[in-house]
Formats: structure tokens, sequence, C-alpha cells
């Protein structure tokens, strides 16, 4: 699967997302050969850069960030085809410039006429940004040559937006041309989970209400907000990563088989699956948020949220959210899918649990069989990529005593090819049209149907979310959430 000759086009060059992740993935592709030579790569900002600018800045991004290892002739090659456009999205004369641009590329590197269009700018420039490309010419469907547009989340800050945001884009760009990135979709591990699902006759037997008590999932991270005050605040943890990653984790968690992994099959199932989906039944009782204080943690002080830059003192936006949500099928009636993220947790860790329902009888006598008999598998989405299976095993001795024990599959340990960057797979797939791993419309709006309501309960409460310690696994409230339930989170 090599891409064909094609011009890549990134609007916002000199963001974070650009430097760190698009730029070291299209090298990686390069160098994995999985880009053809007549490959360009074209910067669209407001620097006053000339190409060798902007190539210097790719050089850099990709020596700092890139997975694979440097090679000169690789580098040259992928070099000679990189175009900087200084520019305002507003300017026609910018879009004139660009248009040059890349008809010359066309030319000159036998693109075919083929161009992707990459916006990793704010949702508030779309409309300009389209509406421009439109004007120019870029967003023909020609036969024989197409023209793409990749979208990154949020898409959107609530449904009624979301709509919105679809529908500037979807007035310039036909739907097979739309993709939209989740950057989970791009990772091999959530990938597996469909391969361990679908691949195995053992697992989907149990795969179900007759045996599981609950599924948990959690995205942790040990690092705060950095300096994305200003995209974060008044977005808040839930909306960065709930309504994205987490239901797309539980919709593939969730979901009944496709018949074939072909786009239109695989977005069938998630859809029906989110569809089935309830926010939560008792805002006060199934939802918790609460907000990172200042302390120590991992033999570091670090900053509370408030103290953070550009934070506003009044601000309630949360940096922790838990929600339990049902699922009103046959499937899962009566399992509860937990969802949790925040920001300073004690590590960095994204795990599916599936927590089994205890053996009905336990014919022993030993003093802890309380624990006994919840045997759980674990996804482990990242780091230490791998599943683990929970059981209870005897130890060895005279006596009939059971301990939980772990069984483990390891990446690592069984494949010797490294994993590529999510990045690295999504580019790839826009390149050769391939739409699988792109959330289609409809899935993102149904994902805020679950999670409007309860935005909407935080926002009209007076107080803001609660504080938790650095370091740890969040608020009380969120503990509170499950120990009602009779459950407890994990501690990964
Ligand atoms: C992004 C969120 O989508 O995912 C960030 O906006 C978060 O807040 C990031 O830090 C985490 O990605 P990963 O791949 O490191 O889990």
């Amino acid at each position: 699967r090599i891409a064909g000759p094609c011009v890549l086009v990134i609007f916002g060059v000199t963001g974070d997302l650009s430097t760190k992740k698009l730029m070291p993935a299209v090298y990686d592709l390069a160098n994995r050969g999985l880009l053809p030579p007549g490959f360009a790569l074209v910067g669209f900002a407001r620097r006053d850069w000339a190409h060798q600018d902007f190539a210097k800045i790719v050089h850099d991004a990709v020596r700092q960030h890139a997975r694979t290892p440097f090679r000169e002739e690789v580098w040259r090659q992928l070099s000679e085809g990189i175009r900087f456009v200084p520019g305002e999205i507003g300017d026609d004369a910018s879009f004139d410039k660009l248009q040059r641009t890349i008809n010359d590329l066309d030319e000159a590197r036998g693109t075919g006429g083929n161009h992707a269009f990459y916006l990793s700018i704010p949702p508030g420039l779309f409309q300009t940004v389209v509406d421009q490309l439109r004007s120019h010419g870029l967003a023909d469907q020609q036969a024989g040559r197409w023209s793409r547009v990749v979208i990154e989340k949020p898409f959107g800050h609530d449904l009624a937006s979301a709509k919105e945001l679809n529908r500037i884009v979807s007035e310039v760009f036909p739907p097979w041309s739309v993709f939209r990135i989740d950057h989970y979709l791009g990772k091999e591990t959530v990938q597996n989970l469909m391969a361990l699902r679908f691949a195995n006759q053992m697992f989907e037997p149990v795969w179900n209400n007759n045996y599981v008590d609950h599924v948990q999932i959690t995205m942790a991270e040990n690092i705060g907000i950095g300096g994305r005050a200003g995209y974060f605040d008044g977005i808040g943890i839930a909306r960065d990563v709930i309504q994205n990653h987490l239901l797309q984790l539980l919709a593939l968690t969730a979901m009944e088989e496709p018949n074939s992994f072909e786009a239109g099959q695989l977005r069938n199932e998630k859809q029906k699956v989110l569809a089935a989906t309830r926010p939560p039944a008792r805002m006060d009782l199934h939802t918790a948020r609460g907000r990172y204080a200042g302390g120590w943690a991992g033999g570091e002080k670090v900053r509370g949220y408030l103290e953070e830059e550009r934070i506003p003192a009044d601000s309630k936006t949360e940096t922790y959210a838990a929600i339990r949500v049902d699922i009103d099928n046959r499937r899962w009636a009566g399992v509860p899918f937990y969802l949790r993220t925040g920001k300073r947790l004690a590590r960095r860790v994204t795990e599916i649990a599936l927590a089994f329902k205890r053996a009905p009888h336990l014919p022993f006598t030993a003093t802890d069989t309380e624990e006994l008999g919840h045997n759980a598998l674990v996804l482990r989405i990242q780091p230490d990529e791998g599943i683990t299976l929970r059981f209870g095993a005897k130890v060895p001795g005279t006596q009939m005593e059971i301990r939980e024990v772990n069984m483990d599959f390891a990446y690592g340990g069984s494949f010797t090819e490294a994993s590529p960057e999510a990045y690295e797979r999504l580019i790839l797939d826009v390149l050769l049209g391939d739409p699988p791993l792109f959330p289609h419309h409809e899935e993102v709006e149904l994902s805020w149907e679950i999670l409007d309501p309860v935005l909407d309960y935080w926002a009209s409460l007076d107080e803001p979310p609660q504080d938790y310690q650095p370091g740890g696994w969040g608020p009380a409230l969120a503990d509170e959430m499950l120990a009602r339930d009779g459950r407890a989170w994990r501690r990964p």
C-alpha cells in the first residue's frame, strides 16, 4: 500500500501538532518507502518564510520527533518537494499564490492534480479556508484526480456546533473526501481490539452481559495542560477526549461484528452502538469532575490548574472527568461502562478493562474469597501495549489458597516490528483514500448527544470541579461514584 503522487497541504504548520506529529509522520512514511518520489508537502501560515526556511523547520521537527532513523537520501528526496506559502487565510492573493504553487508542483512532481488539505487550525477558521479552496478551484472533484480535506478534533464544542461545522465542510467537500482524524483509531492497539474480538473464537462468547459485570475505560495522563491554556480552558477534558477518543473506544469494545472492515460496514456498527448508548441516567450520581490542585507529583513540585499560565481565577474547567453510561441493547443491558480521564494522575496509561462477574459459587474455605473470582481482561492501549488476563490460581503449598495472577501478552515480546505512530497510518490512509479509520460525522453527532447533557449539567452547577491531588487517581467524587455501585476503579 503505497500512496500515489500527490500534494499534502498543511494549514497551521506553526502549531504543535504539525511539528510534533504531522511532519515527523510524513518523513517516517517516506523512510518506510510508503510515499512516492513525486510526493510534495506544502506549508501555509502567517510567517515570512522562504521555502528553505520551512524546509529547515520540517528538518528540525523530523530530527527531533521522527520514529525512524534519519537518512540523508530520504530527506533529500522529500525536501525537494517541500514548499511554503506565506499568507493570510482571508486573503485572496495568498490563495492565488497557493494555487500557483500547487499547479507548479503538479507539473514538476507529476502529482496529477491530487491534493489533500490538512486543516490543523481552529474550527472557527474552517469556513474561510474551505471557501477559499472552492473559489480557487482547489476543491473540485474531477474524474481521475482527487481533492480531500482532513479535519482534526474538536469537531465542535457541542451537538449544534458540530452540525454547523459539518455543514460548512460538506458544502464544499463531498462526504467521501472528508477525513476526520481521531488519532486513537490510528493506534495499533486500538485496531488490535478488533483483531482480538473478531479473529478469535474464545472471546466473543463471554463478551456480553452474561459474563461481564462492567467495563472500565481509562485514559490517564501524568502531565498537566502545559502551554495549552488557550485551547483547554473553557473546553475541558470531557470535550477534549471523552467525546472522541473514549467514545470511539467504547464503540469498538461494544459494537457487533461488522460484515467486513469496509468503512460503511464498520461505521454502521459503531453508529448502532453509539445510538444505543444512553447519557448518564442520573447526572448527580453517574458523573464526576475534578481539577488538579498544586502539590508534589513524581518527586516534582507542580502547579495547580488555577496557577497555570493564562487560566482565569474563576475558571470552572475540569481536568478530570468520569461518567457512567449504559447501553440499551441485548448484549449490554445491565453492564455499566465507566469512562474516566484526567490530567496529572498517577501515570500515563490508557486501557480498556472488562471486569467479569464473580464465579457463582466458590467452594473454598480461604479467608479472602471476597477478593476472588473477579476475572478481568485488560487491553493496554498504551504504554506497555498488550493484553492481560487476570484470574485466580492456587498458591503452591498444602492449603487451598487462591490468589489473583496475571497472564500477559506484550507486543514487544511477540513482534519485532515497531508500531508506526498513529498519525503515520492515518496520513497514509488519507493519501490512499482509505476511510475505515476515520469517524463519520454521524458518529461525531451521536457522541455529542451522549455528552451534551453531562456538559449542560456541569455548566448548571455553581461550584467549581472538585480539587484532586496531583499524582493520584482523581477526585474523591469519582471513587464515591463507583462505590455507590458497589465497585471500585482499577489502579493500573
Ligand atoms: C489529544 C488531547 O487528543 O490527545 C490531549 O487533545 C491529549 O489533551 C492527547 O494529551 C493524548 O494523546 P496520546 O496519543 O498521547 O494518548
